[in-house]
């Protein structure tokens, strides 16, 4: 499939209905197991994808903060190590911190295309206009597609750096994760190349929470946003402010657990898959995980995939890593 670089405009990969249809498989899934569970991408309609932007500003939120420290020192030995022609971001978002990214690469060498690549049309739009004006001489792609399900639709073209930021990979479980860094492998695989990985490391709880259960409740009402999310494309009635935003860390797994509680019991009607849920009080939904890693478990996941550790770069206080992996 070919790419086409209209600026600032999209290039779908998402089928038009598959917000619908995934959304409402993944929900019905989600909500009739036990416990009940919601998978993390429905958080990112406009409203949550601007809620996320206040999180990574929350004094609470280290982690966007630690992974631009990073960047700003040393995104020049990164890009040294992994030459591109092609920067590839997956869960680009805002692409906040790319800047730093593509103007290393553009240092060290032929750096020709950015793709972005989210679920989000309203940040990849927001984030194309931004880098337009900043990267006149870098072609911009935007490509809507799911990262878990679509890598293999997204273009070869010349050595590439694929970048995940932010810790998202966190946010899958880790037989998922393994399955995504193997596609990130055959993605590379024709042209060679490189993955820059995000992670937050493991730190303390007294930390770790506090980022996911902020004082001013924008977390709270990010994660309940899923839930508005289902109001409004499932003609679901969730009394959203009636479910209440929990955040617990998880010492066996190495997660955070980011959960919504009823404060009492409901039955909650979801019109758009003919489904009726019953909360009891005090039941939890889960509604995302954010596992934290450790510098060796890191260099050993991205080793089963087959792709090879070069560097490994943290932030002063040691809780974010951003490591680069060859393909073998
Ligand atoms: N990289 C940015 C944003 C991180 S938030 C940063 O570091 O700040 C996670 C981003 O991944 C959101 O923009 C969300 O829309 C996107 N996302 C989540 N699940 C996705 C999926 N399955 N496929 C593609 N994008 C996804
Ligand atoms: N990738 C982000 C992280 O794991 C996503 C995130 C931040 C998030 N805060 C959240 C997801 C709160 C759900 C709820 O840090």
């Amino acid at each position: 499939m070919t790419v086409s670089h209209a600026r600032p405009g999209i290039v779908h990969h998402l089928p038009p209905d598959h917000h619908g249809r995934n959304l409402r498989a993944d929900v019905r899934a989600g909500l009739t197991g036990s416990p009940k569970t919601l998978p993390p991408k429905w958080f990112y309609d406009k409203n949550g994808s601007d809620l996320f932007e206040r999180i990574t500003e929350l004094p609470e939120y280290y982690p966007t903060r630690a992974e631009r420290e990073v960047l700003t020192n040393h995104a020049d030995s990164i890009a040294a190590a992994g030459p591109a022609e092609t920067l590839i971001e997956l869960g680009s978002g805002s692409s906040r911190k790319t800047p730093l990214l593509l103007n290393a690469l553009k240092k060290s060498g032929p750096l020709r295309r950015y793709v972005a690549v989210d679920v989000s049309d309203s940040a990849l739009l927001e984030a194309g206009e931004e880098l337009s004006t900043a990267f006149p001489d870098v072609d911009l792609q935007a490509v809507a597609a799911d990262f878990e399900t679509q890598l293999h639709l997204l273009p070869h073209q010349g050595a590439t750096m694929v970048a995940f930021l932010g810790g998202t990979i966190g946010n899958m479980e880790p037989e998922a994760r393994a399955r995504f860094l193997h596609h990130i492998r055959e993605l590379l695989l024709p042209t060679g190349g490189s993955l820059l990985l995000g992670t937050g490391l493991i730190t303390s709880p007294d930390v770790l929470i506090p980022a996911y259960d902020d004082a001013a409740g924008v977390t709270a009402d990010f994660n309940r946003n899923v839930l508005r999310v289902l109001n409004t494309e499932l003609g679901a009635d969730f009394d959203v402010e009636a479910f209440e935003h929990v955040a617990v860390w998880n010492p066996e797994q190495e997660w955070i657990e980011m959960r919504l509680r009823a404060s009492r019991p409901m039955q909650v009607h979801l019109p758009g898959i003919s489904l009726d849920v019953r909360f009891e009080e005090g039941e939890e939904l889960r509604t995302e995980i954010s596992a934290k890693f450790r510098a060796s478990g890191i260099t050993a996941e991205l080793e089963a995939a087959q792709l090879n550790t070069v560097g490994q770069w943290t932030d002063e206080q040691n809780r974010y890593a951003l490591t680069l992996a060859e393909v073998k």
